[in-house]
């Protein structure tokens, strides 16, 4: 079997696990839960039994490297091995250098050598800056993205754990991984370092605008306008107010891409780099320099070793988010959004519209404890459907995992063509899929139907056939084809796919027939188009 890889098919980047489409269904654990192997433990059961084929986590540079030069891997190799016994792929978080625009997992040796590894200073000469979040200052230090000796011991030790994993990952249980997490810089838009600032003073480099100018259908507003006006000069000259974050993402990327470069020449694992989302504002007010959607293009002209750039999604504005990181090629992967109860229909929407690489809720150990609740209350959630104020319900998620999973080999051929799409009650914007000579309607709010947060996916895979995927929903076909403008349902069967094979657990009529999904249900229903 070949090792995991990212392929083009139907124009859309998939991700191939043992030469197969694999969605990763997953889930994202806190970032303490992979320090231990006897803390992972019982964790995997619980993974197992909400089915998910995958999960994330950490695998750190404090942990790997404790003493420089001295590599340390029995924690992945046991990791791999509890993976190995649970049927379970997953992807490495590298906390190298950055976590949450922090370097709280940089190891001791690195963060006591403050002349060797120096941080990046938010104000001139301060190396701790402040920053405010839920109402308190928090003090934050980071390490400069400029100081080439942090960037070429990060690099080191990435690369022997990639090399590691070449030679003990033979069964390919690691499939993709993280470089970093979060970076960027809080509390200030750039860095005021004496390197920085004599970088800032000189000229964008030529790489960089010949890069944007080639990307320029995707580029924000003020980016383009800024190149429309001026491709040379210092970084102020050529990209006024966006100076500071365009500066910094280009030198965090060149940083990222240096330890993924590092990685990938041992071994070249899918790779990508994920974000906190602009938020509250000027950048500063979120890191500034890390791969938001302003500066997607920027990462993807410095950074060629990342196959993806992904993001973090707390953030109410769900939709909005995923459509801004389907641009420019970028393939839909979400490391971590937050968990709560209109997660499910997330992810049946990110898999149906988006074709998704990755859906992993954020905390996922957690799952169906009192301490799940977190992050879908804490952080500026959007509570406006009840499904969003409430939990992420354990076999609800199992569910939709277990529907999911047995449907990739149809979505594997589906993804990148106009035969998959999907809705979501989130979106009161777009409510209809049209596939050519039909259309599919979601219908969320009607008094027969049970609320909240609702989705509903479409599949065809033949002129007849299709396979729906709800929740919360009805779905209401219509007929696009002029000489044949009436519709019926020739067969509705609900069930499921079991060892691959199509396994139907009722056949719908009657009353039936008026489909309502209430929770997540799958059916194959064959149609007929009339005049
Ligand atoms: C985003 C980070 O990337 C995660 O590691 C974690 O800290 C979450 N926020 C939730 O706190």
């Amino acid at each position: 079997m070949s090792m995991p890889r990212v392929e083009v098919r139907n124009g859309q980047k998939v991700l191939l696990v043992d030469d197969k489409p694999f969605i990763m269904l997953s889930g994202e654990l806190h970032n303490s839960s992979s320090s231990t192997l006897k803390y992972m433990e019982p964790i995997w059961d619980k993974m197992q039994s909400i089915n998910v084929n995958s999960i994330v986590f950490p695998v750190t540079w404090q942990q790997t490297e404790p003493v420089e030069g001295e590599f340390h891997f029995e924690l992945v190799d046991g990791l791999i091995e509890q993976a190995k016994a649970h049927g379970m792929k997953f992807g490495i978080l590298w906390f190298g250098a950055w976590k949450n625009a922090n370097c709280s997992y940089a190891p001791n040796w690195v963060k006591l050598d403050t002349k060797r590894f120096w941080r990046a200073q938010g104000q001139k000469g301060k190396n701790v800056g402040y920053f405010e979040m839920f109402g308190h200052k928090m003090p934050y230090t980071t390490l400069s993205a400029f100081c080439e000796e942090t960037n070429k011991a990060d690099a080191k030790a990435f690369a022997a754990l990639c090399k590691h994993l070449k030679e003990v990952d033979t069964d390919h249980t690691v499939i993709v991984i993280q470089v970093e997490n979060e970076t960027g810089m809080l509390g200030t838009s750039r860095d005021h370092s004496d390197v920085a600032d004599a970088i800032f003073a000189s000229q964008v480099p030529k790489e960089l605008v010949e890069g944007l100018v080639a990307r320029k259908e995707g580029l924000v507003e003020d980016i383009k306008e800024a190149l429309d006006k001026c491709q040379s000069g210092t970084w102020e000259e050529v990209f006024g107010e966006a100076a500071d974050e365009v500066f910094m993402a280009y030198h965090t990327a060149k940083y990222i891409e240096n330890v993924a470069a590092a990685g990938k020449a041992e071994y070249p694992l899918p790779m990508y780099a994920n974000c906190w989302l602009v938020q509250g504002g000027k950048p500063g007010r979120y890191p500034s320099g890390g791969p938001v959607y302003r500066v997607l293009e920027v990462y993807q002209t410095v950074a060629p070793s990342l196959d993806w750039l992904a993001p973090d999604i707390y953030i109410p504005q769900f939709v909005d988010t995923c459509k801004k990181y389907t641009k420019q090629g970028n393939p839909l992967f979400i490391p971590e959004i937050a968990m709560h109860g209109g997660a499910p229909a997330r992810l049946i929407y990110a898999v149906g519209h988006h074709h998704v690489l990755c859906f992993a809720p954020f905390g996922i150990d957690d799952i169906g404890t009192a301490a799940d609740t977190f992050l879908g209350a804490a952080v500026g959630m959007d509570t406006s459907d009840e499904d969003l104020r409430k939990k992420m319900e354990p076999e609800t998620y199992a569910r939709v995992n277990a529907l999911i999973q047995g449907l990739v080999p149809v979505l594997g051929d589906l993804y990148g063509t106009d035969q998959l799409d999907a809705v979501i009650k989130e979106d009161p914007d777009r409510r209809t899929m049209n596939f050519g000579d039909v259309a599919i309607t979601g219908i969320f709010e009607n008094p027969m139907m049970k609320s909240g947060a609702g989705a509903l996916l479409a599949a065809r895979v033949a002129p007849d056939t299709f396979y729906l995927l709800g929740t919360k929903c009805m779905p209401s076909f219509t007929s696009l084809d002029p000489e044949k403008p009436f519709f019926e349902y020739l067969t509705i069967e609900e069930g499921e796919f079991i060892d691959g094979t199509w396994t139907v657990s009722r056949l719908l009529n009657g009353d039936e027939e008026h489909v309502r999904f209430g929770e997540p249900t799958l059916l194959k229903v064959e149609i007929h188009l009339f005049d």
